[in-house]
């Protein structure tokens, strides 16, 4: 089995320094390293089979949800069956985040001119959503769970993000770390501590780590070199813009679906307990964005008033 990635390897590097030799190498990945929906996953494997009353499904102890005696005092059929449901809409929130990612690259690299190596390489990272995309899908068809994912609302506000992929990349940008940050963070630690996670939800797991690592470091590195270069008017609306998104991203991506809390009816208040008012839950939900919000303190984007507004949006952080 293949490990956890920590870093990018620099394999076959060529002989480019800086930003081209960053995109030549995240390119090179995507060639050298890529993984197909289909002739990578054996979904027909007997072994990788969902039944959704397997207990490898229900949540454990340190879920949220988990670990509330309401949740521990269902019949364990039902245990099993809200975990995997769990699993399938988050799954199908995914690929609609990697919609409006996919349509956002597709806008920013239009905009790009010839010759341009972010050109190949937003290729590249877009075929690759299309196949996590591919994944997701088969993997929600396949729970028997119709998972709709996103609100009205929500997606409503897709066509905006989209938009900002041109008029203001550096927020999109920001955007795609709100969305992939808190999910590898999720994964890379349901992957570290193993134990009896589905060897199907593994597979899927492993393969997303290992490109969304290319993903992520495009999207860091692409912000670190723009983001200086911008007017002080448009650094404001990043530094408010920022938070903003990330805890919307955040709430979306770690908390479940109404669509979930109305099937299972699960109680207002152990919601509340489970989330909104836990404080174990909200240290998570920090921990997950750690690395996007020390981006943002490298990029001058947190200074004491904006640190106040984050804290305000529950992002706060005891450093
Ligand atoms: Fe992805
Ligand atoms: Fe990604």
């Amino acid at each position: 089995m293949t490990a956890v990635p920590t870093e990018l390897v620099d394999e076959e590097t060529p002989s480019l320094s800086g930003w081209d030799g960053l995109l030549a190498r995240l390119s090179n990945l995507s060639v050298t390293r890529h993984f197909d929906a289909y002739a990578d996953v054996e979904w027909d494997a007997p072994e990788l089979t969902i039944d959704r009353h397997d207990p490898r499904w229900a949540l454990g102890d340190d879920d949220p949800l988990g670990s509330r005696a309401w949740y521990r005092g269902l019949a364990p059929d039902l245990q099993a069956s809200l975990g995997l449901d769990l699993v399938a809409s988050k799954m199908k929130i995914g690929l609609q985040f990697e919609s409006i990612l996919k349509q956002g690259l597709l806008r920013f690299a239009a905009e790009l001119p010839n010759c341009s190596p972010e050109f190949r390489y937003c290729y590249h990272e877009l075929i690759e959503e299309a196949q996590h995309s591919l994944m997701f899908q088969e993997f929600v068809n396949r729970s028997g769970f119709d998972a709709r994912g996103l609100s009205k609302a929500d997606r409503t506000g897709a066509a905006f993000v989209v938009g900002l992929a041109r008029r203001f990349p550096e927020l999109f940008f920001v955007f795609v770390l709100g969305g992939e940050d808190p999910i590898d963070h999720v994964q890379r630690r349901e992957l570290r501590r193993g134990g009896t996670i589905h060897p199907l939800l593994e597979r899927i797991m492993r393969i997303h780590v290992t490109e969304e690592a290319r993903h992520l470091s495009f999207a860091r590195h692409y912000l670190k070199r723009r983001v200086p270069q911008l007017s002080r008017f448009r650094r404001a609306q990043l530094a408010v813009g920022a938070p903003l998104i990330l805890a919307a991203m955040a709430q979306m991506m770690l908390r479940p679906s109404r669509q979930i809390v109305a099937a299972y009816t699960i109680p207002r208040d152990v919601l509340d307990e489970a989330y909104t008012h836990n404080p174990e839950h909200r240290a998570a939900t920090v921990a997950s964005l750690q690395k996007v919000r020390r981006l943002c303190e490298e990029l001058g984007l947190l200074t004491p008033a904006y640190r106040r507004f984050w804290r305000l949006l529950g992002l706060g952080s005891s450093t």
